[in-house]
C-alpha cells in the first residue's frame, strides 16, 4: 500500500488513509498541535512522565513541537514496577536533554501497595502530586498521556457503573483555578488512540516500559477496551466521535459543583477536608 501523501510504503492506515512512516509523525504532531491551539496554550508545561509509552509519546511529541517543558515523575513505590518505570523516565529525559523531577510518595507518609483498593488510592495520590507540584513549582499547566482509549473507555466505564454524577474527565482541556490552587490540566494525545501512540514510540526509538498497573490486571476496564478497539476496527472514526459527544455530555451536565479549600492543605476538595489528606490521616 502506497502513503496518501507521497509514494513511499505504507506502515499505518487511519480512518481510511494509508501514512508512510514521514506522515504518520506528522499526523501524529497534527493532532497534538490542534489540541494545543485549540486551548491557545503556551509557556512552560510541567509533564506527568509514568515511564510508560503514552506520557512518553506525549513528552515527545510536546518536545518536538519546541514546547517548554519540565518532565516529572512520582515514585508510588510499587515494588517491581516503580523502579523500572522510573528509569525509563530518566533515560527518555536524558536522551532530549532534560533532568526528570522526581516526587517520593513515601515522604508524605503514603504506601499504596498495602492498600485494599490500591488503584483507586493510587489515582487520588497521583491527581493530588501532580497538581501540588506544577502549582508550586509555577507551571501553568501539566500535561498528561491520557490518550483517545483512555477517554472514551474511561466515559463507558462511568455509564455502565451508572456513575452519571461524577461524569468527568472527559475533556482534554480542564482550566486552572488560581483561588482553589488548580492549575490547567491538559491531554494533548486526546485524539490518538491506543496503537498509534504505541507506533509513534516504536518509530522514534523511545524508551518505555509496561503501562499496565501490576494490581489492575482484571480490570473491567480492560475489556471495555478491547470491545472498543474492535468496534473502531469495523468503523473507522466511531471512537473520536463517542469522545466528542462524552466531552459535549459533560459541558451539558456540568454543574457548578460547590468546591472548597481543604481546611487541612489549601487545596481543592469536594469536601471540607479533600480525598488526599483523608488518605494521609489513614
Ligand atoms: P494512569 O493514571 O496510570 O492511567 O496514567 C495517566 C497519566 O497520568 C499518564 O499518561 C501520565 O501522564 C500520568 N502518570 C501516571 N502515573 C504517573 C507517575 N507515576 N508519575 C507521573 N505521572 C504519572
Ligand atoms: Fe497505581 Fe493501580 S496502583 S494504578
Ligand atoms: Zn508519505
Ligand atoms: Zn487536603
Amino acid at each position: 500500500m502506497e502513503c496518501k501523501y507521497c509514494s513511499r510504503e505504507a506502515i499505518e492506515e487511519i480512518n481510511g488513509k494509508a501514512y508512510c512512516k514521514e506522515h504518520f509523525i506528522k499526523y501524529f504532531l497534527g493532532r497534538v498541535r490542534s489540541i494545543i491551539d485549540k486551548f491557545g496554550i503556551s509557556g512552560e508545561i510541567a509533564v506527568a512522565l509514568s515511564g510508560g509509552k503514552d506520557s512518553a509519546a506525549c513528552f515527545h511529541a510536546l518536545h518536538s513541537l519546541n514546547f517548554d517543558l519540565q518532565p516529572f515523575y512520582i515514585n508510588l513505590h510499587i515494588p517491581g514496577d516503580s523502579e523500572i518505570c522510573q528509569k525509563k523516565a530518566e533515560e527518555l529525559c536524558s536522551n532530549l536533554g532534560y533532568k526528570l523531577k522526581i516526587i517520593d510518595v513515601e515522604e508524605y507518609g503514603i504506601s499504596i501497595a498495602n492498600k485494599k483498593k490500591p488503584c483507586s488510592i493510587c489515582g487520588t495520590v497521583k491527581r493530588y502530586l501532580m497538581n501540588k507540584f506544577a502549582y508550586e513549582h509555577g507551571y501553568k499547566y501539566v500535561a498528561t498521556g491520557h490518550n483517545l482509549s483512555d477517554a472514551v473507555t474511561f466515559a463507558l466505564n462511568n455509564l455502565a457503573n451508572v456513575n452519571m454524577l461524577n461524569f468527568r474527565g472527559n475533556k482534554p482541556y480542564l482550566e486552572g483555578r488560581e483561588e482553589y490552587k488548580m492549575v490547567a490540566k491538559v491531554k494533548p494525545l486526546y485524539w490518538l488512540k491506543d496503537k498509534e501512540c504505541m507506533l509513534y514510540v516504536i518509530l522514534n526509538e523511545i524508551p518505555f516500559a509496561d503501562e499496565e498497573c501490576l494490581f489492575a490486571k482484571n480490570a473491567p476496564t480492560i475489556k471495555i477496551k478491547e470491545w472498543v478497539h474492535s468496534i473502531e476496527s469495523e468503523q473507522p472514526g466511531i471512537m473520536a466521535n463517542m469522545a466528542k459527544s462524552f466531552w459535549k455530555i459533560e459541558e451539558m451536565i456540568e454543574r457548578d459543583e460547590k468546591i472548597n479549600k481543604c481546611k487541612k492543605c489549601g487545596f481543592a476538595s469536594y469536601g471540607s477536608v479533600c480525598k488526599f489528606c483523608k488518605i494521609r490521616k489513614r
